[in-house]
């Protein structure tokens, strides 16, 4: 039942029981009224016939019978009779009933001391009706003559009961309808004014002093939806999808991302199908096997042009097509300008605190603004509606969310920038700031990892952008348009479907060591990274060197296995990072192979998925000791490959994933010191703290796994959506700062 119902029933109700009290009340009231007005008026009849009474009385003349007879003329006195005040009959009408006797009521009235007989009355239930009977004294003057005795007809009582019962049933049922009605509308108005009071407080408009109550309203709204999700179990492809369906009507996503999730490349065998070294990648491919639609990418493998369709389309996943991938091909100086130049050699060391000197070129900017349109134009194409959810993805196109909002105004952007944001006094160094910054706002939502990484959005914000920011609502507002800023810390799918086809981890363990020339019983950590120097792999092989030198104890038993995808090889940083790595490699084998032991493997070529995973399974430890990243998926991913809860994992405190995975050993991966102490305790560690870690890390990050990471960005989205076609804002998006200054 709806709320406006339910309250009308409640009211009638109440109203029906005040008219049920007032009824009886009402009754009790008349029927008061109506015996006194029978008292007046015998009382008159009585003594308009006192003289003939009192003749006929004295003279003790038959005509007595006939007096009392005129006093039932009236046409409510049905009998009467005269008695001496000793109790005998004197004389009586036709039909006087004998059940009143003077006797009798002379006895009642002595009874009762309070009573004198001209005021007494009596009624009684007779069976052809209800009756009253009263007494009045006849006196001359002397001493009373005696008493009349009048029987009045009380019947018609009964029926003026009922006809007022039913009138006062009536009044009151039409007083309630008309008092519902009435506060019903009254409600309805004050409900509508104070709905539309909240929403704007909500967003953002409320006065400064109702700032406080609209905190706690966020907070409630806040906490109810949390519980909500608690309560409706974990997140899953399936709750995803629904999701989808029911906040956003099913509308399918178009992702833009630059890394394609299937890389179809040509080799000696024919064309092959290449899994990139990508989070960004492992985190949302799941997604858009669950969610279905578009990923619109760069086409960068040597037989992707032989692999689509005549509208540079091709379904994947291989063997289980759900989505598609939309290739989109770049001209060699496109690709240096835009991906290895702005975004790789400037804004990728910009936003990582890994001291490598961000390079900021003009050319590679026009390259940069060129092929983020061009993006941007492929998106356009792809979606199938006005209004449709687009997922920008990263660093590589921090402006395509304003063009594409200025195609398609009432688009829902959300944009993910999957490296830390740095503080505004770093930010500054960008000769293009405003422009990254103007073109990121052009979407609905900005998610980082972290809310320090937000923090220093809102500070990149405030110091370069003509805006108002509303931290309450982490929100930024440009003239109409509003961009939420949150984070949305990024996970990995669960379970991982690698792990399927996979042999136990007893088997991985020795397979590996075997393929390795390891002892079967060797001590064993993994590193698993691209080739990049935010990873801090140069420090991480320093790290085993120093726990080998203070630990002497793991000499000859422990042995490092580091897998490094290479990487951006075009980059001279990439390049001078590949060959330090080797050398570093080199050195620490050569002072442990005087001791009969060369402790680092070093596998530097592309991992297909199943085979890094057999690595982690086959782990003693895995170490990720990234000089600054903004999630880490390898930590994850560590945690979902070991099923048998066992393995330590040791964990760079510059990871956004060491605030979620707190049961790693967090190191500073510079302290080398203490990275080895690490390592040693992790070597150390008996089997059941081990799996006490792992297991509660294990629960977190099955819980906390990337269905639920898009899910609840769709549903901000959606909300969003909601919002902003109650206040009308999707119809009237304002056009804002050019997009690319160029
Ligand atoms: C990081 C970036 C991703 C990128 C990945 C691999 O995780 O955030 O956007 O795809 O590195 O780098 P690559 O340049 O090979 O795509």
């Amino acid at each position: 039942m709806r709320l406006p119902l339910k309250f009308l029933a409640v009211l009638l109700t109440s109203l029906g029981l005040l008219a049920g009290g007032g009824y009886a009340m009402l009754t009790s009231m008349t029927r008061e009224w109506f015996e006194k007005d029978l008292r007046l008026r015998s009382q008159l009849a009585v003594g308009a016939a006192r003289m003939g009474l009192v003749e006929a009385w004295t003279n003790r003349s038959g005509v007595l019978a006939e007096r009392l007879t005129d006093i039932t003329r009236d046409e409510r006195i049905m009998s009467a009779a005269a008695c001496s005040m000793t109790g005998d009959l004197v004389a009586a009408t036709d039909g006087y009933l004998r059940d009143f006797s003077c006797r009798s009521v002379l006895e009642r009235i002595q009874r009762d001391v309070a009573t004198e007989i001209d005021a007494w009355t009596m009624t009684s239930d007779l069976p052809s009706g209800r009756v009253q009977l009263s007494g009045h004294l006849v006196l001359d003057d002397g001493p009373p003559l005696g008493f009349v005795l009048l029987v009045h007809d009380l019947s018609f009582l009964g029926r003026r009961e009922e006809a007022t019962r039913d009138l006062l049933l009536l009044a009151f049922f039409v007083l309630a309808l008309g008092a519902a009605l009435v506060t019903l509308l009254a409600a309805k108005l004050a409900w509508r004014g104070w709905t539309r009071d909240l929403q704007r407080a909500l967003s953002g408009d409320a006065p400064r002093e109702f700032q406080p109550l609209v905190r706690d309203v966020r907070a409630l709204v806040d906490r109810l939806s949390r519980e909500a999700e608690t309560r409706t179990g974990p997140w899953d492809p399936e709750r995803l999808r629904a999701t989808l369906l029911q906040h956003l009507k099913g509308e399918r996503v178009v992702i833009l991302a630059n890394r394609e999730p299937y890389i179809h490349v040509k080799t000696p065998h024919g064309i092959r199908v290449q899994h990139p070294a990508s989070g960004l990648v492992t985190a949302l491919e799941p997604v858009m096997r669950a969610c279905s639609g578009v990923w619109v990418a760069h086409g960068g493998g040597s037989a992707d042009r032989e692999t689509v369709d005549t509208r540079d389309r091709v379904a994947v996943p291989p063997g289980e097509e759900s989505y598609l991938v939309r290739r989109v091909w770049l001209t060699e100086e496109e690709e240096n300008g835009y991906y290895y130049g702005f975004s790789n050699e400037g804004l990728w060391p910009l936003c990582h605190i890994a001291h490598a000197r961000p390079i900021f070129r003009a050319d590679d900017w026009k390259h940069y603004v060129a092929v983020n349109r061009k993006f941007a134009a492929a998106v356009c194409e792809e979606v199938d509606s006005e209004d449709p959810i687009i997922l920008v993805q990263d660093y590589h196109f921090a402006l395509a969310p304003r063009m594409i909002r200025e195609r398609l105004p009432r688009a829902t952007i959300l944009t993910f920038w999957h490296i830390p944001w740095p503080n505004g006094e770093r930010v500054g160094i960008c000769p293009w700031r405003e422009e990254i910054i103007s073109g990121l706002l052009g979407s609905s939502i900005v998610g980082f990892h972290t809310q320090q990484h937000c923090n220093n959005f809102f500070d990149a914000v405030d110091a370069f952008m003509e805006s108002r920011i509303d931290r309450e609502a982490h929100a930024v507002i440009q003239g109409s348009h509003r961009t939420l800023v949150r984070p949305y810390p990024i996970s990995i799918e669960w379970p991982v479907h690698w792990l399927a086809g996979l042999p136990p981890v007893e088997e991985c363990r020795r397979s590996i060591r075997q393929e390795l020339g390891l002892p079967a019983d060797a001590l064993l950590g993994v590193g698993i990274d691209r080739l990049d120097y935010t990873k801090g792999i140069e420090e991480r092989l320093q790290a085993v060197d120093e726990l080998l030198t203070r630990y002497p104890e793991f000499r000859g038993r422990f042995w490092f296995a580091q897998l490094a995808a290479p990487s951006r090889t075009k980059i001279d940083r990439y390049r001078e990072l590949n060959a330090r790595v080797e050398t570093v490699a080199n050195e620490i084998n050569e002072k442990w192979q005087k001791h009969g032991h060369k402790p680092i493997v070093l596998l530097r070529s592309h991992h297909e998925p199943p085979a890094v995973f057999r690595y982690y399974r086959a782990a003693d430890l895995c170490y990720v000791s990234s000089l600054h990243d903004g999630m880490n998926l390898v930590a994850k991913e560590f945690v979902a490959a070991r099923d048998d809860e066992k393995g330590v994992l040791v964990l760079s405190q510059f990871t956004g994933a060491a605030r979620d995975l707190t049961e790693a050993l967090v190191v500073n991966p510079y302290d080398f010191r203490q990275a080895s102490d690490a390592l040693a305790a992790a070597l150390n560690m008996p089997v059941a703290e081990q799996q006490e870690r792992m297991h509660s890390m294990r629960r977190l990050v099955s819980e906390f796994n990337v269905y639920r990471w898009a899910g609840r960005m769709l549903v901000d989205a959606a909300e969003l959506r909601r919002r902003e076609r109650m206040s009308g804002r999707l119809s009237s998006v304002a056009p804002q700062r050019t997009t690319d200054g160029a």
